[in-house]
């Protein structure tokens, strides 16, 4: 029984790469398309959010929106793995940085996550998810880095549900070591590790809510370029 097109994704049988690069904004995901992949094909755009696939270095990928927050990020991620066949997602984002060694513009991955999310809540552990990276793609994007000349920070992730928050818990994540929050890597992680399949965050440091300051936004783009070269290596490695 077919299960495409989705309530979400309105793409047929096949139309997704196994491996998807997902930023959080669709309109992101369209320049990278444009930009990078040759013969970008649009395949989805239900809601707006964007999807594409092509060629890059001669292998297929796609590249599609995740939107913000861990209940967008779920659903497109479970679509994907579930009724597209897709093995690997690779998230590439912004972060706020938690870490006080941490610049912007600085590039960090998601080795594991911590969260305020209950996203997992769902799978009824007896105990407490770990939402953790795969390794290989970890492994890719570490060597892909290293090979660029690009420093790449890897650690843990804050996994947060509020981008304006109340609490202004932030000092006591640096306590522990956390780098940097962001919004949709305990969804991500989550989805991969129960369908079977690969994750892995890659961030580039917009902010430091801790300190009061940010990129412009021009600037972020450069910033961004990096951690996409990143990103696509590590995609076809
Ligand atoms: N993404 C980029 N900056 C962020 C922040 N300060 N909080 C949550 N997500 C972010």
């Amino acid at each position: 029984m077919s299960q495409v097109p989705t309530p979400h994704i309105g793409a047929p049988e096949g139309a997704f790469a196994p491996t998807v690069l997902m930023p959080g904004d669709p309109l992101r995901a369209k320049f990278i398309a444009e930009r990078f992949l040759d013969e970008p094909q649009l395949v989805t755009s239900v809601r707006g959010m964007l999807g594409y696939t092509g060629v890059y270095r001669g292998v297929p990928l796609s590249v599609m929106g995740s939107g913000m927050g861990c209940p967008s990020m779920g659903i497109y991620s479970y679509e994907l793995f579930h009724f597209y066949q897709v093995e690997n997602i690779i998230r590439i984002g912004s972060a706020g940085a938690i870490h006080p060694d941490l610049k912007l513009r600085d590039i960090v991955a998601g080795l594991a996550v911590c969260t305020d999310s209950h996203y997992s809540d769902q799978f009824g552990l007896p105990g407490t998810f770990a939402p953790a990276a795969s390794y290989t793609l970890l492994e890719r994007a570490v060597t892909a880095a290293r090979e660029q000349n690009v420093e790449l920070v890897v650690g843990s992730l804050l996994c947060s549900d509020k981008f304006y928050d109340d609490a202004a818990g932030l000092e006591t994540w640096r306590r522990v070591g956390t780098l940097a929050v962001e919004m949709e890597s305990a969804a991500l992680y989550a989805n991969a590790a129960r369908a079977g399949k690969r994750a892995l965050a890659l961030c580039t440091i917009s902010d430091r809510p801790l300190e009061g300051e940010s990129l412009p936004s021009e600037e972020r783009e450069r910033s961004f370029t990096q951690m996409m070269r990143i990103a696509l290596e590590a995609a076809i490695k």
